[in-house]
């Protein structure tokens, strides 16, 4: 498994990847956000990006996974999908700016994908984890936030928000509580990187809980 602090202290670069992920309404994305402005206040070179999209090719790849009117979309065309907008992702976004030294910061990666394919769509996570390290060239995060919430509070932030749910959110509550328990699985599987908030807690309380984990590696 690549990891981009050990990269980083052999080249005497200081890269660091982190990535957010939790169920939809979970505050990952207002979670990573926060740390990215803190971490521009603080003058560090850092970009936030997310999956799918975050490259002009993934944009429109996402557009295709999340339009609701194509029901008919097989769960391993999906997993294909999502691997190849992170293909992409990664070797246009991702990989120029841990190698420049950046500190990359992305809402959903790898664990999305062995959580919402390899576990709720029943694909099996040995085949989505050996695609998704075959296009990433191993390269999993450094840290990785898990935000949890009770599926009931992410739902109604979600409606609070979104008058449409996209295809993956309106999938039924036992998906998603299967995504849920998915996190935790792989939180116990990779326990070296992530990071498990209290997505119920204030937005502040847990942005200290985030800053108290990547201040120590950024110096
Ligand atoms: P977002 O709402 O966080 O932008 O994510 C879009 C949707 O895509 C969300 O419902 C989760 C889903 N998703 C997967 O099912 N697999 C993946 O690999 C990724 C990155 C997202």
């Amino acid at each position: 498994m690549a990891n981009s602090i050990e990269a980083a202290r052999g080249g005497g670069r200081r890269s660091l990847f982190i990535t957010f992920e939790g169920v939809e309404g979970s505050g990952k994305t207002t979670q990573m956000n926060m740390l990215h402005a803190h971490l521009l206040r603080m003058k560090v070179d850092v970009i936030a990006t997310h999956e799918p999209g975050g490259t002009r090719i993934g944009e429109e790849i996402r557009r295709i996974l999340l339009d609701p009117s194509f029901k008919e979309m097989h769960p391993m065309t999906e997993t294909v999908l999502y691997a190849a907008d992170r293909a992409q992702h990664f070797y246009e976004v991702i990989k120029p700016a841990l190698d420049r030294g950046k500190v990359v910061l992305c809402d959903r990666y790898i664990d999305s994908t062995l959580a919402y394919q390899g576990v709720a769509r029943r694909i099996g996570m040995e085949g989505v984890q050996n695609l998704n390290e075959w296009v990433t060239d191993d390269h999993y995060p450094d840290v990785t936030f898990l935000l949890e919430i009770p599926f009931r509070v992410g739902l109604k932030r979600l409606m609070e928000r979104k008058r449409v749910l996209d295809r993956i959110e309106s999938e039924a509550q036992a998906f998603h509580e299967q995504v849920q328990e998915a996190y935790k699985t792989l939180a116990k599987f990779f326990p070296h990187r992530f990071v498990i908030l209290n997505g119920v807690d204030k937005p502040e309380n847990i942005h200290h809980q985030v800053m108290q984990v990547v201040t120590p590696l950024l110096s």
